[in-house]
């Protein structure tokens, strides 16, 4: 028994590495996020049970605990050394004479030409085809230890592939991290208030030196290999067959490596640099080596560099301009973002006029202002970003700009909730801007429920300024939809039977369909239950709405100032008056049910009339909580058929247990 749990350990440890591999290494996935997850969390469940098969290298063991103080040194047993720089062809060129007369030979060699990845240089140790060590280059002779950080790095396997290998293998590096995977970053980080880096290479290299290997398996770190340090054995005769070897071995190799003549070298210099904005990743240039490795120790060093590579820079892509203004954006769920007008530069190949500036806590820590010169950086697709000020050439007069307080487009006043870097218009259903996405909640399923009334067709109807508020949609007609997008005669009715269908709705539907801030489905009930009437909620106060259940101070005040807001009545009204209703629950429920507040009620297995929503809206409005789990604190279950376990508690408990004939006798005429 225990020999099968140690092999189904190994076995998933097998196939967790094999998956690693293909995902983070090939890029090509053979099995899907869920199936990933499934069997490392098997693994997991099995390493719990079972700590005495817990293998140190297992996929599950990246992350480790965090040291106590800063990084330990470590030695290089091989210097990790700079390199030499040409800036054009006829650098470039000189390059290769003087590799030829110090060869005293009659050509050049042959060479190879890879990517200069913008990132920072890493070496990472495995003996006996296990990671032991990992340093940054620190001075090139002394670095720090990284490798706990290391380890959470996925692309880097813990355990080398095969079977052949020396038994000291250092491998040389870049740590990298990708341009999407350093905007999502960014992104996240600004929501969570937390600061953004300026670049894909600064994110990298203060990821891989936070303290924390918890945060550091956070950050989206990627490694290539370009080279070798302390090796016991040699890997190949040539730098192209090197590279083969670790690719073999498990281990990313900068991509894009090419082996040719200096003259196929040269062209290879204009393709990168034509590609070089659609590469996933940051380059500075292009480093070219001497392929025989053989001819590279014969070549030797020059101080702190060799004399078999060099690298071919390409371009800065960072200049600085004056910015002339200070615009708003507002997006298209209400953010809105400074951004930096500039006076148009060249940069990395394109003019570039425009800066994202992110958010108004990075307006502050830039403390960035109207008429400064700055630093500008682009790279790639992307956004240009200001990287600083230069504060010794600020005019007299500038003065930093306010944050609005109100939304540039449609005037409503805006909101900056707690703890977070954005601030956002609060006019969602009149703000031009976030037309799209209102329509889209208004008419989901959960909402109004508008069947055949999506992204697509909204945003045709928008185009043609057709619907620009929810009442729109019940002006449109068949006629006029017929033809829209291909849409035929018999769709068209359809799109127009569900909007007329969608008029009779419920009041907590008709709330939540109003894209309230932070008033969700279930929020949206609460409120209907409570307050049973619209006109009353409209009425509530401050203090009225935090009486509700669930109902904090902050939603209260989002749901103040929605009806606060003269627009999101008229266009309230208009619904109305189009047909939009519900069932009037004030008049029918203290007259027609009985009261059950202080009661909790739970809902299990099918109903045959209803559908368990419309219970639980029902068994709300006479005032009991409804609960998804069965307690002791539980009042009534009611049971239909297929009911399982729920209903089990509560018989064990004693609780009540109802089925749907007597649920419905006692609704009544509600
Ligand atoms: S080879 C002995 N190849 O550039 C030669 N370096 O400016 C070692 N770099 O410290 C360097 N991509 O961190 C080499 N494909 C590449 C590279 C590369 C980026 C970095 C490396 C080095 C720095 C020198």
């Amino acid at each position: 028994m225990t020999d099968s749990i140690a092999s189904h350990i190994r076995d998933l440890i097998t196939a967790i590495r094999r998956h690693d591999y293909n995902y983070h290494v090939l890029d090509t996935p053979t099995i899907g996020d869920s199936q990933y997850d499934e069997l490392t969390r098997e693994l997991k469940q099995l390493e719990l049970e079972h700590p005495e098969f817990l293998d140190p290298n297992s996929p599950t063991q990246r992350v480790g605990a965090k040291p106590d103080s800063g990084f330990d040194e470590v030695t290089h047993r091989v210097s990790m050394l700079s390199i030499d720089n040409v800036f054009d062809l006829d650098e470039f060129r000189q390059f290769g004479e003087r590799i030829k007369d110090r060869l005293h030979q009659a050509d050049i060699p042959q060479m190879t030409a890879e990517p200069k990845l913008d990132g920072l240089a890493l070496s990472i140790r495995y003996e006996q085809g296990q990671l032991v060590l990992a340093a940054t280059r620190g001075d090139g002779q002394t670095g720090e230890n990284v490798t706990q950080n290391v380890r959470t790095i996925r692309s880097i396997p813990l355990i080398l592939k095969g079977s052949h290998f020396p038994e000291v293998l250092e491998i040389r590096g870049e740590v990298i991290m990708k341009k999407a995977d350093f905007v999502a970053m960014n992104r996240r980080l600004s929501e969570a208030s937390e600061k953004v880096f300026v670049n894909p290479r600064n994110a990298a290299a203060g990821s891989l030196r936070q303290l924390d290997p918890s945060i550091v398996s956070t950050r989206p770190l990627s490694f290539y290999a370009y080279g070798l340090g302390e090796v016991s054995e040699p890997l190949g005769d040539t730098h192209t067959e090197v590279m083969d070897a670790l690719r073999q071995l498990g281990i990313p190799v900068n991509p894009g490596l090419i082996t040719g003549e200096a003259e196929a070298i040269e062209k290879a210099y204009d393709s990168l640099m034509a590609e070089r904005d659609a590469l996933p990743y940051e380059i500075d240039g292009m480093v070219v080596k001497v392929d025989s490795i053989a001819l590279q120790n014969a070549l030797g060093f020059v101080a702190r560099a060799p004399r078999f590579a060099t690298a071919w820079k390409f371009p800065a892509q960072e200049a600085s301009t004056r910015l002339v203004a200070i615009d708003l954006q507002v997006g298209r769920t209400g953010a809105i973002t400074p951004v930096a007008r500039l006076e148009p530069i060249f940069l990395g190949g394109v003019t570039v006029s425009n800066a994202t500036l992110h958010n108004f806590d990075e307006v502050a820590r830039l403390d960035v202002r109207p008429g400064d010169q700055v630093m500008v950086r682009r790279a790639g697709d992307v956004i240009p970003q200001i990287v600083k000020v230069i504060a010794d050439r600020r005019p007299d007069s500038s003065k930093p700009i306010a944050i609005p307080s109100v939304c540039p487009v449609c005037q409503s006043s805006v909101e900056r909730a707690d703890g977070e870097a954005v601030i956002r218009c609060s006019g969602g259903l009149i703000c031009q801007a976030q037309r799209l996405e209102h329509l889209k909640h208004f008419a989901s399923r959960k909402a109004m429920d508008i069947d055949g009334v999506g992204e697509r067709l909204l945003e045709i109807l928008i185009e043609k300024e057709w619907v620009t508020t929810p009442a729109d949609l019940y002006r449109l007609s068949a006629d006029s939809l017929q033809g829209l997008d291909r849409m035929g005669a018999k769709s068209a009715r359809n799109v127009i039977h569900s909007i007329t269908t969608s008029k009779q709705t419920t009041f907590a539907r008709f709330l939540y369909a109003l894209g309230i801030r932070d008033v969700g489905e279930a929020t949206a009930r609460t409120l209907a239950a409570s307050f049973g009437d619209l006109g009353r909620l409209i009425e509530a106060s401050h203090e009225d709405l935090m009486n509700v259940d669930d109902v904090g101070p902050i939603v209260a005040s989002h749901i103040r100032s929605f009806f606060e807001v003269d627009r999101h009545r008229s266009i309230i009204q208009e619904l109305i008056d189009l047909g939009v209703q519900w069932p009037d629950v004030t008049a029918s429920a203290p007259r027609n049910g009985p009261d059950l507040s202080g009661q909790t009620w739970v809902l299990t297995g099918t109903l045959e009339s209803m559908t368990r929503d419309e219970a639980s809206e029902k068994l709300r409005v006479l005032g009991a909580k409804v609960s998804g789990s069965v307690s002791a604190k539980t009042s009534v279950l009611v049971a239909g058929p297929g009911a399982g376990s729920k209903l089990t508690k509560a018989e064990s408990l004693g609780v009540d247990v109802i089925d749907e004939a007597t649920l419905t006798a006692l609704f009544g005429e509600l």
